[in-house]
Parts: C-alpha cells; structure tokens; sequence
C-alpha cells in the first residue's frame, strides 16, 4: 500500500533527512552492548534449536537482529506478518534481505476473507472510528497471523526496545508472553544512536521510509512522519491516548494487571 504517508506537518519543512546523519552515533557501552545482544542469540539457539524465530518487522532494530543471524551464522528462521496494510517501502526489504544474506524471510498474510468482511463491515477507515474497531483490525491483520507464525515455536526475537516508550521502559531481556513461549527483546538496552551506528557501519538495508522522518513503521494508514521534539513513537496511531498505543502483538498490563 502507498499514498497515506504523511510528510511533517509544517509548510516548507523538509521532507527527507539522512536517518544516518540525523541518528547514528558510537556512544559509551556500545561494544559491550553488542556483545551482549550476540551472546544471548548464541544462548537462545543453545536453548530453543529450531524452536526459534524471528519475527521482524523490517524496521531498524529488525534489520540489525536480522544482520546479527547473518552474520554469526546463526540458525534462526526469520519470518514477518504482512497486514496487507504495509507500505512499499517495508515489504521491498524482503527481497533485500534475500539478496543482501541469503537468507529467507517467511511471509505471514492476514486470512484474506476475514479482511474482507472486516473492511465490508467497518470500512476502510475503520481503524480511526473507535479503540475497539482498531484492536479488531489489528486482531484480523496481526494477531491470527502472528499465532499461525508462533505455532510449533518456543521462543521468538524482536526489536523491543526499552527506550521506544514509556510502557516499553522495563522490557527485559526475555520473558514469558502469556502463551506459553518465551519473548526474547534482545535489543532491550539499545539506544537508537547505537541501532543507527550499526547500520551504519555494518551498511545494513533499511527501510527507505526512516529517511522521511518516520522512526517507527507499522501500517500505512497508521503511520505518520514525526515533528521536530516529538516521541519515537509520536506516529502510530497518533490519534490515539499514549497509554493505548500498542496493537496486542505486545501486550503491557495496565494498573489493573489487564493486558492492553
Ligand atoms: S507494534 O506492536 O507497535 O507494531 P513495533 O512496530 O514497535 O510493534 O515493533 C516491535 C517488534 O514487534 C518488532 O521489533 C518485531 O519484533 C515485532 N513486529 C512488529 N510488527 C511486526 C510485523 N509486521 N511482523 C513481524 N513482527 C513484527
Ligand atoms: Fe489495521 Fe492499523 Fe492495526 Fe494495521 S496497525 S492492523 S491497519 S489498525
């Protein structure tokens, strides 16, 4: 999907800015950071064989985890759910990922008429109409492909960081995500000067979309640019509360102990 990206809402600003030149920065930590990151993938291999997986999302973070398996050489399947939602941009680097290592990237698709009687019933702007409606198309588009991704697996990676927000700010470095498996945010202690600085050096693919002001991708029609001083993720679902602001493929507990 293209055409819903939104550029910076001011007249004359920029529309595109080097993410390298604007992020990327070697700060104090960060080899030993790494290190880290490449022990623990080396453990979770260990422990979980072909139990593991990857679930990428072909955002930044992402794509260094998905370098790191490269290359150490690493077992480990790399799979990522197209909502059928995403931008041109996201879905180019699977085929980068396959030219650039070598390696195969497992597409996961919403169940096609469940999307088609979702949108038939709700529209296709649905997702701005109500909380619920959102968390319903995320629920047809994300979640029943993310269990089909999961199924037979006892442990998958992604990109959470601690630094992404303030409900992300305790992520640990594994833990158990209520369905039996555990969640290992390998990159929980990185900043983004340190995801940049190694894209940067290492000459990482990325997606196009992060030179436009645009730090956290999801789906076309839920992603927007950021302005200057805005959060991380000031662009999902911007027109939604804070505390919301997560589609169930990470569930937090809110002060009740509810997942969100
Ligand atoms: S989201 O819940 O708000 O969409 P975010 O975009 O920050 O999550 O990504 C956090 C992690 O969730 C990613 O590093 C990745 O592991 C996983 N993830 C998010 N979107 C996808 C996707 N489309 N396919 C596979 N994994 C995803
Ligand atoms: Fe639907 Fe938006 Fe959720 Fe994507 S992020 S599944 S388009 S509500």
């Amino acid at each position: 999907m293209s055409g819903e990206v939104s550029s910076l809402p001011f007249g004359d600003a920029p529309t595109h800015a080097s993410a390298i030149e604007l992020y990327a920065r070697k700060s104090a930590g960060f080899d030993e950071r790494l290190a880290q990151t490449v022990e623990l993938l080396k453990q979770a291999v260990a422990e979980h064989g072909a139990g593991l997986i990857q679930s990428t999302s072909l955002g930044a973070e992402d794509m260094v985890i998905t370098d790191l398996i490269a290359r150490h050489a690493l077992p480990i399947d790399i799979a990522t759910l197209d909502t059928g939602a995403l931008h041109d941009e996201t879905l180019a680097l699977v085929p980068a990922i396959e030219a650039r290592y070598g390696l195969k990237v497992e597409v996961f698709t919403p169940v096609q008429q469940a999307v088609i009687q979702f949108v038939k019933t709700n529209g296709e702007r649905a997702m701005y109409e109500s909380l619920d409606l959102r968390k319903a198309c995320c629920a047809v588009r994300k979640l029943e492909p993310l269990s089909r991704m999961l199924a037979g697996r006892s442990a998958w990676i992604t990109g959470l960081r601690r630094e992404q927000s303030s409900n992300r700010a305790e992520v640990p470095f594994a833990e158990d995500d209520g369905k039996g498996r555990i969640k290992l945010n390998v990159l929980a202690a990185w900043s983004w000067a340190d995801v940049w600085h190694y894209i940067a050096a290492n000459d990482v693919p990325f997606n196009a979309l992060h030179d436009q002001f645009m730090p956290s991708i999801g789906c076309a029609p839920c992603t927007r640019a950021i302005a200057v001083g805005e959060d991380f993720r000031a662009g999902r679902w911007w027109w939604e509360d804070e505390a919301a602001k997560e589609c169930g493929l990470h569930a937090t507990k809110d002060k009740t102990g509810v997942p969100a």
